[in-house]
């Protein structure tokens, strides 16, 4: 096979640095010495701009559960968009689709539409400070909710890699506690101090963390937040932006069943389309504007494109959840216990994580289990990893704090594929 080139997207690139701060409009989407161009996307592949097709297991950093493209999705996009796309006025849409997300999601007496991530999480914290009327928040280090004020500190994703918190005053952090992921006693100690005492609001979580690698909740982890959570008037809030319709279509919440006080949810529910939500009870959700005091408004929220784009994607998962989940689980097993051979084989010091549809492989002997430990792996051999599996048409997020996701649009040929990659590239890994 002729060697992948990427010279039409260094050439952009360039051009791109000119104009726009770092020439990537997200930080994750850089790396060195420039990250490929994409003109479109079908299925499981990315076409880039220099005629290179790649099997992707980044998808969106994870939104595109469908695979890119998806028709059905994309001929009601089409259809509304032909009716209008912005009106700023409650659409019948809308109303179905909360009504589907009550039905889906086991928290949510009532949701509230958003358009990313940040969104849904920066107004669920603030819910919860209202409806506790405390000021304190848990977070976990690693974990990432969007690139706003009071939960960067020590968050995943691109923000591991280095410390972004220049120009946040220290007083808008500081009412924000990070501590280590799957350590209860820690949370314990935290709650009972006596600084703290009666003043935190909540604690939100990832799940499962998929933005420092990918961590798992140790057996219960969660079940304790919750019960913790409970005993001391804490709102727990699950930031299933990832997870949610992922996992299982009612999210992580039904994957282990548990049910959190408020969940967050983007990505997989427009499969790309920018929408995200806030589900909770009637009694904490009623805390918004206009019937509350806590103010959330935007003039894209609930937009009828992203709106159609969810409700035709929740109706597919719905419709096939029986089929999908255990397909995508299925491609992930298969090729997570194809890596675990061939490291096995090669005697290399390599963990796996995976649940469902997620996957993430770390150079180390130990144990992944949280911020720490995925900060201690060998960060340099990822790097030349990826480097290695770009080369070969595999690409998966250009960092060790990502996760890689599988569509139901991976194959068996493109599961293949990676398996034959990854077995050259973890060869090769050590000396390149
Ligand atoms: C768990 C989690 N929460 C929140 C966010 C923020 O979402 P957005 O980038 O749409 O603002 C992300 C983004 O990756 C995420 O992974």
């Amino acid at each position: 096979m002729a060697d992948i080139n990427f010279n039409q997207s260094r050439h952009l690139f360039e051009r791109a640095t000119k104009v726009i701060p770092g020439g990537v409009n997200s930080p994750v989407r850089y790396f060195q010495p420039y990250p490929f161009f994409v003109e479109s996307a079908n299925g499981s592949k990315l076409f880039t701009n220099d005629g290179n097709v790649l099997i992707d297991y980044c998808l969106g950093y994870g939104s595109v559960f469908l695979g890119h493209g998806n028709q059905e999705v994309g001929t009601e996009v089409k259809y509304q968009m032909d009716k209008g796309n912005l009106f700023c006025t409650p659409t019948e849409k809308e109303v179905q689709l909360a009504e589907t997300c009550t039905k889906i999601i086991p928290c949510a007496e009532m949701v509230r539409i958003m358009n990313t991530g940040a969104e849904a999480t920066m107004h669920s914290i603030r819910l919860a400070r209202s409806f506790t009327n405390k000021t304190k928040l848990i977070k976990f280090e690693g974990g990432y909710h969007g690139a706003f004020d009071y939960v960067l500190n020590k968050a995943g994703s691109a923000a591991a890699a280095k410390d972004y918190t220049d120009g946040i005053l220290t007083e808008s952090a500081s009412k924000t506690i990070t501590i280590p992921f799957n350590d209860i006693e820690v949370v314990q100690d935290i709650i009972s101090k006596r600084e703290n005492h009666n003043d935190i609001a909540c604690i939100i979580v990832e799940p499962v963390l998929a933005n420092t690698g990918l961590v798992l909740p140790e057996k219960e982890y969660l079940n304790s937040l919750r019960n913790i959570t409970k005993e001391n008037g804490i709102v727990l809030i699950f930031d299933e932006v990832v997870t949610g319709f992922r996992l299982a279509l009612g999210g992580a919440s039904e994957f282990f069943g548990i049910k959190p006080d408020i969940a967050t949810f983007a990505k997989t529910l427009g499969n790309g389309y920018p929408i995200s939500l806030v589900a909770g009870n009637r009694e904490i959700m009623s805390g918004l504007a206009p019937c509350g005091s806590v103010y959330q408004a935007s003039t894209f929220a609930g937009n009828p494109v992203s709106v159609t784009a969810a409700l035709k994607t929740l109706e597919i998962l719905t419709k096939e959840k029986n089929t999908i989940y255990p397909k995508v689980a299925i491609s992930c097993d298969k090729l997570v216990d194809a890596i675990r051979d061939i490291v096995s084989d090669k005697q290399l010091d390599v963990m796996l994580n995976s649940i469902g549809s997620m996957f993430q492989l770390f150079f180390t002997n130990k144990l992944i289990r949280d911020y720490d430990s995925v900060k201690s792996t060998d960060t340099e051999s990822f790097n030349k990893l990826f480097r290695i599996l770009l080369k070969k048409n595999i690409f998966i997020p250009p960092s060790p704090y990502e996760t890689c996701f599988i569509s139901t649009m991976h194959n068996e040929e493109d599961i293949e594929k990676t398996i034959d990659a990854y077995e050259s590239a973890l060869s090769t890994v050590r000396d390149f």
